[in-house]
């Protein structure tokens, strides 16, 4: 990998965008040697150290509501070089991964969350996707080129306040309530990893495609930074690239896959990163075998994560056997405090052109971002 780095910057271009290019690319298909694997406790590079979670944080009962398996058997880690950042190798409870892919495809992009169609359709077109959707999926045959259904189309679907791609700001007066749901997921997972009275605040949920890539950007628009970024991920697996605080820093790849919860915080919650490729998951089946499961029968009564009827499964598994969900959480606001009333020097975020998608939803831009979605 060092070598690989320097001979980059001897060509004169950085040495992110190289290796973005370089896990992007199709033919002849990359070397995923160097790609650090979490679930593979033999394909560690020297920089992965595993990382102690207090146990004490979350307890039992909360993280089961949550559809987490107790902290005490979470395999976490960090990485040298990188202070703050969290890897946490799915600990979700057998069942439980499959109520997030089918709340991102059923639940979460339904009317008032705002979705990348929204920026060219009415809001009647794309009000209940999953309805207009559902059949088309379920009847799709992979081995024909068919046409894609609204809920293949969807990019990205924004919640609690509402990310605007084009400012790249949150605002006060742009917000629907946070999903409980996933506000429980969010605070446990937090509170695990040393953020007590983390608040989920926004959400931005993305849709991978074998296809599709997610490019260099950090994620600076919220306005307290001392909270931390949370991602997780289902379905298909992606090669993730980690950078630096600086766009041009080299960087370490690492896979994510279903279930995978990745924390971003301290030194670390403003690296720079990017998604260039969606790969299938390790075990090779159509469905990721984490998804294969059913809840378990005894899942409390109160938690979040609720069965899945067979009939919905049947629609979201045909979706997930070649694509990917991302959802991030994030906490807007400091503690007790509230969007400045007139933008002004110190609270207001320094926004890079250029950061997280570029353009709004289906610009060229974002085409680029995400070629032949
Ligand atoms: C991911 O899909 O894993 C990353 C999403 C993001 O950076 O916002």
């Amino acid at each position: 990998m060092a070598k690989m780095a320097a001979s980059m910057l001897q060509q004169g271009e950085d040495a992110f965008r190289k290796l973005f290019k370089f896990y992007r690319r199709k033919n002849p298909p990359p070397d995923f040697s160097d790609v650090i694997d979490f679930s593979k406790p033999g394909n560690h590079s020297r920089k992965v150290f595993n990382c102690d979670l207090n146990a004490a944080l979350l307890s039992d009962g909360d993280a089961c509501r949550a559809g987490l398996h107790p902290v005490c058997k979470w395999k976490a880690f960090g990485l040298d070089g990188y202070p703050g950042f969290i890897f946490i190798s799915n600990p979700f409870l057998p069942g439980s991964q499959r109520h997030w892919v089918k709340q991102c495809l059923k639940v979460y992009p339904q009317k008032p969350n705002i979705c990348n169609l929204d920026m060219h359709m009415s809001p009647t077109d794309t009000d209940n996707l999953w309805e207009k959707s559902r059949d088309q999926i379920r009847q799709k045959c992979a081995a024909k080129r068919e046409p894609k259904s609204l809920l293949e189309k969807l990019r990205w679907v924004t919640n609690g306040y509402h990310y605007n791609w084009d400012t790249k700001m949150y605002s006060a007066d742009h917000y629907t309530p946070f999903p409980s749901d996933l506000n429980a997921l969010s605070e446990g997972v937090a509170a695990a990893c040393g953020f007590q009275n983390f608040k989920a605040e926004a959400g931005i949920l993305n849709y991978y495609h074998f296809d599709s890539s997610l490019g260099i950007h950090v994620d600076e628009s919220e306005l307290d930074h001392s909270r931390p970024l949370l991602s997780f991920s289902f379905g298909q697996s992606a090669v993730f690239l980690l950078g630096g605080l600086r766009r041009e820093d080299p960087a370490t790849p690492m896979f994510m896959h279903s279930g995978d919860i990745m924390v971003m915080s301290g030194s670390s919650r403003l690296l720079y990163h990017a998604v260039p490729r969606i790969v299938s998951s390790p075990d090779k089946q159509a469905v990721p075998q984490c998804l294969v499961q059913e809840l378990a029968d005894d899942t409390p009564e109160d938690s979040v994560v609720q069965n899945v009827s067979e009939e919905d499964w049947a629609v979201c598994a045909k979706y997930i056997q070649t694509s990917r969900i991302n959802m991030t959480v994030r906490q807007v606001l400091g503690l007790g405090k509230a969007f400045p009333t007139e933008p002004d020097n110190e609270n207001t975020v320094d926004i890079q052109p250029g950061a997280y998608h570029e353009g709004s939803s289906d610009s060229e831009e974002s085409k680029v971002k995400r070629k032949k979605q």
